[in-house]
């Protein structure tokens, strides 16, 4: 075998023995790159004599294309059996299940808000709302607390410090101060639903210092102590899904309303949870009455010409009394694991717009 038959073979032989394109572009340095062996030989042409160089000339240039021609075929292999690699490891599983999206939950007050607003606004309310930082104009003095009264006490209030001549700011303990704020600006027919926070200093099991009220006002002409009944009892109806619910009506003080109620239900103990609706036991649900005359007048409506009823309600309690949670604490204690086993999918509850389904 000559020379250059023996180099061809090695040069040949380690081609097809590259297994990849790092160790193919190896070979093709150490055979055709400038200092590469068929390089050297080329090179040796040069210092031939004429009749050598026509011998060996034909015989080189062959080797140097067959070696080259070998380089491009083992490259094409190559990428192509990288391509085929890609393409197999890359494959997408059409056949595996999806993973489930992370989902949130609603927090069982914003769904019993839903449910209140709902409820109510299939009665013709529509949807209030005021600033959690009140005045005492809003919070007390328009809603007939007098000056010094007790009742004010009553409320454990917050008082931001007092600014520069101004009476102090509170943080509002009540939703009521929304029934001046819309009396105010609107005029009757008045049929608002007002959900919102509501601040008193007061920590145990049923007490927490920020809790969630929903108030209500209808002021219209010939309003009575009827509607207010027949309008509370068919959302206490509705709001627990019983057909027949057992309620009274206690009297009771507020300075805003007169005459005033409790409005109390029916209920039984079963095992831990409770059932609303019928039983031996009366539980008080909400406070309302009679909008005061004073109130009207100081919103700058005639009692003469309108008259009207409130209500006011304990929204965490009512989600508390509803889907049976025994402690108010942990609502408020942003634990993910508590919203997701007392937490409802946002798109399983009703809406105002869709109704109860
Ligand atoms: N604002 C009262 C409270 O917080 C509730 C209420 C509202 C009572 C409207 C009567 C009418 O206790």
């Amino acid at each position: 075998m000559s020379e250059t038959d023996k180099i061809e073979k090695e040069a040949l032989d380690a081609i097809s023995a590259a297994g990849d394109l790092a160790a193919l572009d190896g070979v093709r340095v150490a055979e055709l790159g400038k200092k590469g062996r068929i390089s050297g030989l080329m090179k040796t042409l040069g210092g031939m004599s004429p009749e050598e160089r026509q011998e060996m000339g034909p015989k080189l240039n062959g080797l140097r294309n067959r070696v080259q021609d070998a380089v491009e075929t083992r490259k094409s292999e190559l990428e192509e059996a990288e391509l085929e690699k890609k393409l197999q490891t890359e494959r997408i599983d059409m056949t595996l299940p999806p993973l489930a999206a992370p989902e949130g939950r609603l927090h069982p007050v914003m769904q019993v808000f839903e449910e209140i607003a709902a409820i109510f606004g299939d009665m013709g309310f529509t949807v209030a709302e005021g600033p959690d930082i009140e005045d005492d104009w809003h919070n007390f003095t328009a809603l007939n607390f007098p000056e010094g009264h007790p009742a004010r006490e009553t409320h454990d209030t917050f008082f931001f410090d007092p600014q520069e001549g101004a009476a102090p700011k509170v943080l509002r303990t009540h939703t009521s101060p929304v029934q001046v704020r819309v009396m105010e600006t609107q005029k009757p027919p008045i049929r608002i639903l007002v959900p919102g926070r509501v601040y008193r200093n007061d920590w145990d099991a049923t007490h927490t210092p920020m809790f969630h009220q929903v108030e209500g006002l209808v002021i219209e002409k010939n309003i009575h102590m009827g509607h207010l009944k027949g309008c509370l009892i068919d959302f206490v109806r509705d709001f627990f899904e019983v057909d027949n619910v057992e309620a009274r009506f206690r009297p009771h003080f507020f300075p805003f309303t007169e005459p005033s109620a409790e409005m109390d239900v029916k209920y039984t103990k079963v095992g831990d949870s409770i059932e609303i609706g019928a039983g031996d036991s009366w539980m008080e649900i909400l406070g309302s009455g009679m909008v005061h005359p004073n109130v009207l007048r100081n919103c700058g409506i005639d009692p003469d010409e309108y008259q009207g009823f409130a209500f006011g309600m304990g929204v965490d309690r009512l989600a508390m009394l509803k889907y049976g949670m025994p402690d108010l604490r942990p609502y408020f204690e942003a634990d993910a694991g508590w919203t997701r086993h007392y937490g409802f999918r946002p798109w399983l509850s009703p809406s105002v717009s869709g109704g109860l389904s």
